[in-house]
């Protein structure tokens, strides 16, 4: 059912933790499943993700897509991360269940949520990201569950 990518992060999960005064932290939830996923990022004055730690309170398919989400993201410039979508993370992952799709939003919502802490925290403007939501359940069809 599962991809051996996605076996290997859900059990191996990269960039556990959290960062001390990160520049940015974003949580979001869904609360159709209950699962919550928090993001740290640590941005350089370059506008560098320089490091990323992540915490998931959620399925095994949360936890993976939320490793590789932090993989995708580490080293890169803000708008690259910008471009690290829900498709991007489950095709880096070879693929999840298509029940298992509304996993993956959380992981690019919670990256999403912690560039708007960083923007917000910096008083400038990321093309692109829109406020995030804390429950993002709200917009997803029911048929994913
Ligand atoms: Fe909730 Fe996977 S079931 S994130």
């Amino acid at each position: 059912m599962y991809s051996e990518k996605v076996m290997d992060h859900f059990q191996n999960p990269r960039n556990v933790g959290e960062i001390e005064n990160a520049s940015g932290v974003g949580t979001v939830g869904n609360a159709k499943c209950g699962d919550i996923m928090r993001m740290f990022l640590d941005i350089d004055e370059n506008g560098v993700i320089r490091d990323v730690k992540f915490k998931t309170f959620g399925c095994g398919a949360a936890v993976a897509t939320s490793s590789m989400a932090t993989e995708l993201v580490k080293g890169k410039t803000i708008d690259q991360a910008m471009q690290v979508t829900n498709k991007a993370v489950m095709e880096a992952l070879d693929g999840l269940p298509p029940v298992k799709v509304h996993c993956s939003l959380l992981a690019e919502e919670a990256i999403h949520a912690a560039l708007w802490d960083y923007a917000q925290k910096q008083g400038i403007e990321i093309e692109g990201l829109k406020k995030p939501k804390a429950d993002i359940s709200e917009e997803e069809p029911e048929e994913n569950y």
